[in-house]
């Protein structure tokens, strides 16, 4: 399998490369800073897959044709998206990337046959109703951080996720797994492999490292598909992964997909 990771040198990104490779998959990392080149390529040193490097600037992909050429060129099977502006440049960049790029890609990968997985890393406040497992307390936390602290972020990566699952209902492209990974707030300290997956609490904490552990888990499996919210817990996570598998979890649960599905078409 070959991988098309977008935002190669993003701290998720960086842990999740290894893992890839390790399953002796290819990976091609599109990162912008040709600085940064070395150290990507020092993680494909010694592994099963190889790896490639793209420079290229996301802030450019401005039309699904933009996103079209580069997945063209790389021939990947799976795409992951773990990119953002990463609040760097304003509003205005921010919306680029997290939602316009984003979206390109998203269509462009669901347009191309070969493709039959996209990850979107998106995160846990991005929802515009309050689910059932929430408590009000939890929610208006959520609603606050969206709405007040990172608002620019918040509504570009809505956009992105509403349309990836307006996208994934509509077309029904059989195999196509579109997985959209919801991480808490991250933290850089080492992973614990222990989580709490699917339908969590509302505030909460999760290393980078878990999130590439978990999203290489995902990833690696023909039966996930939807929204899993993510934060660090108590279950080990392979046991995590086969559960939520197992009971169908579907955190988009409770988010109006008819009307996601009707505003993308
Ligand atoms: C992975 O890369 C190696 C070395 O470049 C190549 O021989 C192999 O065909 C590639 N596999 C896939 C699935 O692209």
């Amino acid at each position: 399998m070959h991988v098309l990771l977008l935002g190669g040198h993003g701290k998720v990104a960086l842990h999740l490369t290894p893992l890839l490779l390790a399953r002796a998959w290819n990976v091609t990392s599109v990162i912008r800073n040709p600085d940064h080149e070395p150290e990507i390529r020092a993680l494909g040193q010694g592994k099963k897959g190889s790896l490639d490097v793209l420079l290229s600037s996301l802030d450019d992909v401005k039309t699904e044709n933009d996103a079209k050429s580069i997945i063209d060129r790389v021939q990947p099977d799976y795409v992951v998206w773990s990119a953002g502006a990463g609040g760097k440049g304003g509003p205005a960049r921010t919306q680029a990337i997290d939602e316009v790029a984003a979206k390109n890609f998203i269509s462009a990968s669901f347009a191309n046959t070969k493709i039959t997985k996209f990850l979107l890393v998106s995160h846990i406040g991005s929802r515009r109703k309050q689910p059932s497992w929430l408590s009000d307390d939890e929610w208006a936390h959520l609603q606050h951080v969206s709405n007040n602290v990172l608002p620019a972020y918040a509504k570009a990566k809505l956009e992105a996720d509403e349309y990836m699952t307006a996208l994934a209902a509509k077309q029904q492209r059989k195999p196509f797994q579109a997985i959209n990974l919801r991480p808490g707030t991250l933290a850089d300290t080492p992973a614990t492999r222990k989580v709490q997956l699917g339908k969590t609490a509302g505030r909460g904490t999760i290393t980078r490292e878990d999130v590439a552990i978990v999203a290489d888990k995902l990833l690696a499996r023909d039966d996930t598909n939807g929204w899993y919210d993510l934060l660090n817990g108590e279950e080990p996570v392979d046991e995590a992964v086969e559960r939520v598998v197992r009971e169908k979890v579907d955190t988009v649960e409770g988010e109006d997909v008819e009307g996601m599905v009707k505003r993308f078409s």
